[in-house]
């Protein structure tokens, strides 16, 4: 048999095989079978040097055309058996599309961002609006501006997280308390000494030991308002009609003395207790009552620090705690809670 014989007969051959190749298996057997590298057309194509020289380059173009032929072939039956065996993995239910589909679970918003919208609905019905001011604060504006100058004993209410700052630069630091936010809204304000009503919600941070009881972050809400004639009945009246509307209708708050470098008088008051409703138990320990901000009357410093003349203005202001009335509100034991991220906690509320 010629070598050109030889290699029709393996043309032919190769065909045929390549008809019977019914799974994608099969299929790449036969390529390696006759097309790989120790295929047997890719033989023939070794054995050209056998030939006389005249005959090589007819022998050579054929054995050329019967590899582009086999390649085409090849391409052709893949395609067919690839669709083949889809329609087969369809129809024998490998993917059922009539199964239900995963459930998305839907987030929903953490316990204290809910527990300031209800704070805020509560008092944007009393005309006060929402005031961002930033976390990483000046001292100036956490203590000085706020009449605690650098000596006062004052400062040691809040222990101090500080920021790097280069010497000689203004001290920068993570606030301990909204309350630098008022001189930033009455300064915004006071540009047209125009009167201002505003909460100033956000979070603060104290160098202190967390415990059930408390973290190094938490969440506060300021108050404050300033206008021509307001009075410390002002402040009471603000602070009941919170109280009833956060912790239900009937309630009572009660006021007593304190002290704040940046009010005068300032105040503390309490609401009773949402627990025993004022007959005292554990919560309040005994007392009936539990304590809900910090207030007071806008000391005359601030207010002028602030760009309004004591003479003319007054105002008031009051700084509450978020997580505290949201475990008495929800009945929840640890503060720690509410940063541990833990779904489990999270997904009650
Ligand atoms: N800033 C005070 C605190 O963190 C609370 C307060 C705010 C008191 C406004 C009076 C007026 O304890």
């Amino acid at each position: 048999m010629t070598l050109f014989d030889a290699l029709e007969q393996v043309y032919n051959e190769a065909q045929a095989a390549l008809e019977s190749a019914m799974v994608s298996a099969e299929l790449e057997a036969w390529y390696a079978a006759y097309l790989g590298r120790k295929g047997a057309v890719t033989l023939q194509t070794r054995a050209v040097g056998q030939l006389p020289k005249e005959e090589r380059p007819v022998f050579g173009q054929r054995v050329n055309e019967v590899k582009q032929a086999l390649e085409d072939a090849y391409a052709a039956r893949a395609e067919a058996i690839k669709q083949a065996e889809m329609l087969h993995a369809l129809e024998s239910g490998a993917i059922d599309i009539t199964l239900p589909g995963r459930p998305v679970t839907q987030g929903h918003l953490h316990l204290t961002t809910r527990t300031l919208r209800q704070i805020y609905d509560i008092f944007a019905m009393m005309g006060f609006e929402v005031f961002e001011a930033p976390d990483v604060e000046l001292e100036a504006y956490n203590f000085d501006l706020l009449n605690i100058p650098d000596y006062h004993p004052a400062r040691d209410m809040w222990d101090t997280f500080w920021v790097q700052t280069p010497p000689g630069e203004p001290r920068l630091l993570l606030r301990t308390h909204t309350s630098p936010g008022q001189i930033r809204a009455m300064r915004e304000r006071s540009v047209n000494q125009e009167p201002l009503r505003v909460v100033l919600p956000g979070k603060c941070y104290r160098y202190e030991q967390i415990t059930a009881r408390s973290e190094h972050q938490f969440y506060q809400l300021e108050g404050l308002a300033v206008g021509r004639g307001i009075t410390l009945t002002d402040l009471i009246g603000t602070m009941h009609q919170f109280a009833e509307l956060f912790y239900g209708a009937g309630r009572k708050i009660r006021v007593r003395s304190s002290y704040f470098p940046f009010t005068e008088p300032s105040v503390e008051v309490d609401t009773q207790c949402i627990l025993c409703g004022g007959k005292g138990c554990g919560v309040c320990k005994y007392t009936g009552w539990l304590e809900i901000a910090g207030a007071g009357m806008v000391h005359p410093v601030v207010l002028q620090n602030g760009g309004y003349d004591p003479a003319e203005w007054s105002g008031f202001a009051f700084g509450m705690g978020i997580e505290r009335p949201s475990m008495m509100k929800y009945d929840v034991s640890d503060i720690r809670l509410y940063y541990g991220n833990d779904l489990r906690f999270l997904r009650q509320f």
